[in-house]
Formats: structure tokens, C-alpha cells, sequence
């Protein structure tokens, strides 16, 4: 316990040191540069930090502040809501909640009718997983626990979700989790092949039956997926990536699990990107925009037909969360959905986003380690590359990683790239000449790093 309480800035990140775990970096680091960045306060895409410097958020958080920041709309729902009641169980209900989970099957795809709340997008997953196991069992197909994902993905960082996907540094968790196999993604520009976006998709969803056949389709329970994967660089899948792998799901009596822990919520232009492809998975995730982050909140919604197996005395589906279905996340979230809507935020996604990727795309002609830029809507990606023409990735000691961030830094971009990519998904409030701002604030960085490296 600390014995006085920290007020300074400096006093502050020294007590962050001490006291708290930063995610995915370590002490060390964090000490050199005198402690984790505080940040205070924020509108939009704007963030201030504790010095007083302002920011632009490119990403809005981990690509969940939605709505953007700042909005005391989302305050004043959940004011009123702890003063009315603050928690109730999951075993009666309370009202924000139903209102809630009838809305969100108003406005997903399909027939996704039934909800399951949770606090994050890991739980949405687990519970997912959980679903499609126990769905199976019901159905007298014991056998099916196999759940197939695709590398690069990522799904979670709990006891399951953190083994599907992934790009490796699980090695510290290992025995991993039974029943994990793994498919490639959709990737034209990444598959060392020349084929286009449309021969990735099919071979990709080809892998998928391919890996279906080999293990027996009664033991694999399910497949997941983004319908645009931000972690595996923003590559839009083929138009005939996803009906091909809901007819391999429906021919397999394989369940289709769409993770749009990102996408959801406007990211690509659509309240759900699923709707880009007039494909409703069995179940669909969601998480960070459903509340623009004010609050944590996620959900797995599943059809009438997989719930359905769950009706009856003695068949329950047995999980309880303490947080699952908590009111006043649930007021949040009505409240962050209706100003989305109200303020046209997937439209406005959808034309930005447009706009932004053209400039990026300019960009990309500018600077040569910009060796592909893709997306849709407001989720982005820049591949770096040494050399364009074989792809190749700057070695380690080049640095690359750490010299992108100190240049978007010098920019006043709250941005990170491992060397590799760069993904950029701005609050879905972002006007064009935010837009603008953002790619010559990006220009600059990319233009100092190519001087640099020129040298
Ligand atoms: C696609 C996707 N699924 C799941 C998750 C996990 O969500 P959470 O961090 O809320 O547990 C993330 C987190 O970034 C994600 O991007």
C-alpha cells in the first residue's frame, strides 16, 4: 500500500511502476521512459495527457471508443441507471437490460434473436465456444469439441480464446487448450502466392473443409472468424469467403462463430460487417463498440434455432457471470446505439473510412516500405515492407517497429506498429478533415522514417 497519496504526474507514473501491470510490456521499458503515459481527459478522436500534450487516438483505445470520447450523454445513462437500481442477477432482469437484448436482435443480422451479456470480448468468445460445445452434446454428437480459427487472428487472451488464432508468445501457457486447429486467412498479398482476392477466399474457405474432412466432422464443433480481421493487418476477405464457409458450416453441422469484437458497431461501415456478406453465422460476438468503451460490456447473440436446443427442464445452458447482464452496462450501451444511429456513425464510418483509405493509398505511392494498404470502413491496414516487389519484412535490427512509433509519437498519434503493419481504426466520429490531419500527420511520420533509413 502506498503510505501517501501520489499527486504529481511524476509521482503518479512512479506509482504506476510500482503498483500496476502494464499490458504487453515490461517494467523495465516502462521505466525508462519515467512510467506509463497518463492520459486525463478526451473529446472525439482527442486525448490529453496529464502534461497537457494533446493527442490524436488513432486507434480510440483498442479500436472500442466508438462513438469517441467525451460524451456525457453515455454519463447521464448510466447516472441515472446506478441511481435507480445499480445491479440486479442474471436470474430476474432488469428493465435497460431486455430493452437491450431486444434491440440487439433487432439490429443483427438474421435471426440472431437471443443474448448472452458478458464484461469482454474473451468472455463473448469463451462463451461462445461454450455454446457450440454443449449445443453439440445436446444433439447427441458428443464428439464434436474441435473448434477451428485462423492464424493470425485473435480471439481472447482467456483459458480457450487464447488459443484460437494467434501469431505465437503462448509458450509461457502451455499445455494449450485440446481441440485447437487452425486455417489460413484470406490474404491474397500475404499467401506468398499470386492469386487475387477472390482465389485467397476460395482457397482459404477451401482449407476450412479441407481441415473439416481430415479431423471428421464429428469432432469439430465450430469455426471462427472475423469478417475482417484487424489482428491479421485489416485484409478484406473475398466476396466468396464467407457464403463459402456458412454452406461448408451448414453442409458439415459445423457451428459458424463471427467474432465482431471489432467490427461490430460500425467499424466497417455496417452496424455489423457480417452484413457486408448477407451472412448470418449461428452465433455472432460483440464487445468494445457496443458500449464506445464507457463501460466494459460484451455479448454472444446466437440464432432461435441454436438456442432452441437449449429449451426445457433439466437443459440449461450452465454458465453464470456475476457481471454478465449488469443494468447499468446495459443503459450505457441503448444510449451509445442510439446516438450511433441517431448521428448516422456506420455511415459516416463507410464514407471517411473511403476517404482515408484513398489518402493512404496516396501515401503508400509516396513512401516506399508502405507496401499495401487495405480495409473498409474505418479499419485499415499499411503493410511495411523492405522491398516491394518480394514483400519482404524489415530484419529485427532494423528496428523498424520502434522507429514507426517514435515518428507517429514526434506526430502526436497514439499509434503502435510492430514493424510489420499498421492498423488504424479511429473513432467512428472522425470528420474528413480529421481524416486529412491524420494522413499528413501519417505522411510526416512515414516521410522522417524513409529519410532515416536512407541515411
Ligand atoms: C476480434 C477480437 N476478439 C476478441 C477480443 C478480446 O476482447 P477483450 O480484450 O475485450 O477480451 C479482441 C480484443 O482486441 C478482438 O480484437
Amino acid at each position: 500500500m502506498p503510505d501517501t497519496a501520489a499527486n504529481s504526474t511524476s509521482d503518479v507514473r512512479g506509482a504506476a511502476l510500482d503498483h500496476l501491470w502494464m499490458h504487453n510490456k515490461s517494467w523495465a521499458a516502462t521505466a525508462e521512459t519515467g512510467g506509463p503515459a497518463l492520459m486525463s481527459s478526451g473529446s472525439g478522436i482527442r486525448v490529453t495527457d496529464a502534461e497537457g500534450r494533446e493527442w490524436i487516438d488513432v486507434n480510440g483505445g483498442y479500436m472500442c471508443v466508438n462513438i469517441g470520447y467525451g460524451r456525457r450523454e453515455l454519463a447521464e445513462a448510466m447516472r441515472e441507471q446506478m441511481s435507480k437500481l445499480v445491479y440486479f442477477p442474471q436470474g430476474a432482469t432488469t428493465q435497460p437490460l431486455v430493452e437491450l437484448a431486444e434491440k440487439l436482435a433487432e439490429i443483427a443480422p438474421g435471426n440472431l434473436e437471443r443474448s448472452w451479456p458478458v464484461t469482454g470480448g474473451s468472455e463473448a468468445n469463451e462463451t461462445a465456444i461454450k455454446i457450440a460445445r454443449a449445443y453439440h452434446k445436446r444433439r447427441g454428437e458428443s464428439g464434436r469439441y474441435k473448434i477451428i480459427s485462423r492464424r493470425e487472428s485473435y480471439h481472447g487472451a482467456l483459458g480457450a480464446t487464447m488459443w484460437l488464432g494467434g501469431s505465437g508468445g503462448r509458450e509461457d501457457y502451455e499445455p494449450a487448450f485440446p481441440g485447437m486447429v487452425y486455417a489460413p486467412q484470406p490474404d491474397a498479398y500475404n499467401s506468398g502466392l499470386d492469386e487475387s482476392d477472390s482465389e485467397a477466399a476460395v482457397r482459404a474457405a477451401q482449407a476450412v473443409e479441407d481441415l473439416i474432412k481430415f479431423h471428421g466432422a464429428s469432432s469439430v464443433a465450430a469455426v471462427i472468424a472475423e469478417p475482417v480481421s484487424s489482428s491479421a493487418g485489416a485484409a478484406v476477405p473475398g466476396d466468396e469467403y464467407w457464403p463459402m464457409l456458412r454452406q461448408i458450416c451448414d453442409r458439415y453441422g459445423v457451428i459458424l462463430i463471427a467474432d465482431e469484437v471489432i467490427t461490430g458497431f460500425g467499424r466497417t461501415g455496417k452496424m455489423f460487417a457480417m452484413e457486408h456478406w448477407n451472412v448470418t453465422p449461428d452465433i455472432l460476438t460483440m464487445a468494445k463498440g457496443i458500449t464506445s468503451a464507457y463501460v466494459p460490456m460484451a455479448n454472444a447473440i446466437v440464432t432461435s434455432e441454436v438456442a432452441d436446443v437449449f429449451a426445457g427442464a433439466d437443459n440449461i445452458f450452465r454458465q453464470a457471470l456475476t457481471f454478465g447482464g449488469h443494468p447499468v452496462t446495459a443503459a450505457v450501451a441503448l444510449k451509445n446505439i442510439e446516438i450511433m444511429e441517431t448521428e448516422g456513425m456506420a455511415d459516416n464510418s463507410r464514407d471517411v473510412g473511403a476517404h482515408l483509405l484513398e489518402n493512404l493509398k496516396d501515401l503508400a505511392e509516396e513512401h516506399p516500405i508502405i507496401g499495401n494498404v487495405r480495409g473498409i470502413g474505418l479499419l485499415i491496414g499499411m503493410e511495411i515492407v523492405a522491398d516491394r516487389d518480394s514483400r519482404t519484412r524489415f530484419p529485427q535490427d532494423a528496428r523498424m517497429g520502434e522507429r514507426l512509433n517514435e515518428a507517429f509519437e514526434a506526430e502526436g498519434l497514439i499509434l503502435q506498429s510492430r514493424g510489420d503493419r499498421v492498423t488504424i481504426g479511429p473513432p467512428l466520429c472522425i470528420t474528413h478533415a480529421e481524416a486529412d490531419e491524420l494522413a499528413s500527420k501519417l505522411d510526416r511520420a512515414f516521410g522522417s522514417v524513409g529519410r532515416a533509413l536512407a541515411t
